[in-house]
């Protein structure tokens, strides 16, 4: 099969969660992936993780399994066939939220070789949480997908519909979710 026929072949579904390093009610991350839900086509499912504010403080000695939160984290990181994060900067670095939720999925086979974009607004700002979230993702294996990374070319906070109104942005993210999809179904066939 050839790279053609996999972008064309859309009767395949194709699952992918989104992950906001944001607990802000009017985050503009989160605003980014959800404008990306609306924007995507139908045989994709875009879920958005909403359990970053609820998992406890990353501890190992604590069994993972144990925790409804953690295993809820897992299940959902499992269910997808590649995630999206998109993340703000706190004091250079990224915030302790997010990286909690990375640390939860440590050594887990949910995370290891698991296709990963990154969705940021803004190329001004955030350049350090952005290089700290790839160091930490290359590290614990996932498998980041460069041409489908996306920084939308904005200098202020965005809501959804501010995004989903501009078709210069929604032509930006239905491509890198293109783009996305296609890296993630060549991967797999390549390992069938
Ligand atoms: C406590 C705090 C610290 C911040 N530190 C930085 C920083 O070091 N560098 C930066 O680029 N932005 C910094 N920001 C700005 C946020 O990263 C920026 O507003 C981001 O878009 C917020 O994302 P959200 O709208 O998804 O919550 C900081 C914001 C807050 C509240």
């Amino acid at each position: 099969m050839n790279s053609h026929s996999i972008v064309s072949d859309r009767s395949q579904p194709l699952k992918l969660l989104a992950i906001s390093g944001s607990l802000r009610q009017t985050s503009s991350n989160t605003a980014l992936l959800k404008a990306a839900q609306q924007l995507v086509p139908e045989h994709i499912t875009l879920k958005l993780y909403d359990g970053l504010g609820d998992l406890p403080h990353f501890n190992p000695d604590i069994e993972f399994d144990s925790l409804r939160a953690v295993a809820q984290l897992k299940a959902n990181v499992e269910w997808a066939d590649g995630l999206i994060v998109s993340t703000p900067e706190y004091a250079h670095g990224l915030p302790g939220s997010l990286k909690n939720v990375l640390d939860w999925l440590v050594g887990g086979h949910e995370f290891y070789q698991k296709p990963v974009a990154f969705f940021h607004l803004n190329a001004q700002r955030g350049q350090y949480a952005r290089a700290q979230l790839r160091e930490v993702v290359k590290t614990m294996s996932g498998e980041i997908i460069e041409e489908a990374c996306l920084i939308l070319p904005v200098s202020k906070a965005l809501s959804i519909e501010e995004i989903t109104n501009n078709k210069e942005y929604c032509g930006l993210i239905q491509n890198a979710i293109k783009t996305f999809e296609l890296a993630i179904k060549k991967e797999k066939t390549s390992l069938a």
